[in-house]
């Protein structure tokens, strides 16, 4: 029997009701196939062990989580505390600490939802995004000076290091050769940005020489957005630096009919830290206590997860339930269903076990 050892943190808002969800199905999966056992501990991290302790998750957090095979995350940000202190104190704590360097989003049109763009045809859109998650703009790398004074300056510098675009050029590269269409695009916003974005490019080419299979392209960031929209079809691995991806990947969520359902995985590839999986949407203070909260990001996280620990054929059976789940109608009030977080999770753990919906 595998073992695997999961950190569950829930965090914040939603986060506290849909990683307890996505532990039930998981703990069905297991017990489904009999070859595994995930070993799943708690904490308590987030907004309000920061109101209790001043600090966002212990001192020695970081330490503790070492001895993990993957965090499974819920979401962070509170109403009453700055975003600041909740996202570096935790989640980017974690993804830095860890040297997550590669965040990565997939996006499909589930079966029961339906994109707002007019023309996509089923299996149109079958993207994954590859999104630097360790330098660029999100690099915290600038100040401020001559602070309320007229002269007052801030700068924000975007950091582009050889290591950091080489290996995620490599993960992407790595994917798109996973994957049926083989074909990669590298974004980027060279002809306004001349160094790093440069940079960039001249990097990819040099990795893409290691990956013959691999057919890729450059385009450049604004025209990738219009592309997105007017020619789904045409797209399938996209990589583009921390904030670039960061913009694209909610384009992606919208075109693919709701950036509810969207997973993602803050990953190590090289495995010497855990790495991170995640629903994208957030907190949603505005829903959360209500048991309301749609699942089925944190379950098709889930999957992205299995499929790091090994686990290929439980990853499959789970995105199999969910996309039977959805398609069956049995979905939350915010992609037009009228079923709660339970009855979701229900129907989920119901067909892992074999029922037929209907
Ligand atoms: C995301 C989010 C975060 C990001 C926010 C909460 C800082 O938008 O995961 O895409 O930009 O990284
Ligand atoms: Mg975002």
């Amino acid at each position: 029997m595998r073992t695997h050892r999961i950190a569950a943190i829930p965090a914040d808002g939603i986060g506290k009701e849909v990683i307890p969800a996505g532990l039930r199905v998981l703990a069905a999966l297991a017990e489904r196939s009999g070859d595994f056992k995930l070993e799943v501990t708690d904490f308590p991290w987030g907004s309000d062990y920061y109101r209790a302790t001043g600090k966002m998750m212990a001192e020695d957090g970081l330490e503790t989580l070492k001895g993990f095979d993957a965090i499974f995350f819920g979401a962070v940000g509170d109403q009453h505390l700055p975003d600041d202190i909740t996202l570096w104190g935790l989640r980017l704590r974690i993804c830095q600490g860890f040297d997550q360097y590669a965040n990565i989003r997939p996006t499909r049109v589930l079966p029961g939802l339906t994109s707002p763009l007019r023309a996509v045809n089923p299996g149109d859109i079958d993207w994954v995004i590859v999104r630097e998650n360790s330098e660029g703009e999100y690099a915290g790398h600038g100040g401020r000076a001559h602070r309320g004074h007229p002269e007052e300056v801030a700068t924000e510098t975007a950091i582009f290091t050889r290591a950091g675009v080489t290996r995620i050029m490599k993960t992407a590269f790595e994917i798109a050769a996973s994957r049926p269409r083989k074909l990669l695009t590298v974004v980027t916003k060279s002809n306004a940005q001349k160094h790093g974005m440069v940079f960039w490019d001249e990097i990819a080419a040099e990795v893409a020489s290691a990956y013959p299979t691999v057919r890729w392209e450059k385009e450049l960031v604004d025209a990738m957005a219009a592309r997105m929209v007017q020619k789904p079809a045409s797209i399938d691995t996209v990589v583009a630096t921390n904030l670039h991806a960061d913009i694209l990947s909610d384009l992606a969520g919208a075109v693919a009919g709701s950036l509810g359902v969207a997973p993602t995985a803050n990953l190590d590839p090289s495995r010497k830290y855990p790495s991170m999986f995640e629903p994208i949407h957030g907190s949603a203070f505005d829903i959360a206590g209500k048991g309301v909260a749609n699942p089925v990001a944190t379950f098709w996280t889930a999957v992205m997860m299995l499929e790091h620990l090994g686990e290929t054929a439980a990853a499959a059976r789970l995105m199999t339930a969910v996309e039977q789940v959805c398609a069956a109608g049995i979905m939350t009030r915010d992609v037009g269903g009228t079923a709660n977080t339970e009855a979701v999770t229900d129907a989920v753990c119901a067909a892992i076990r074999g029922a037929n919906l209907g």
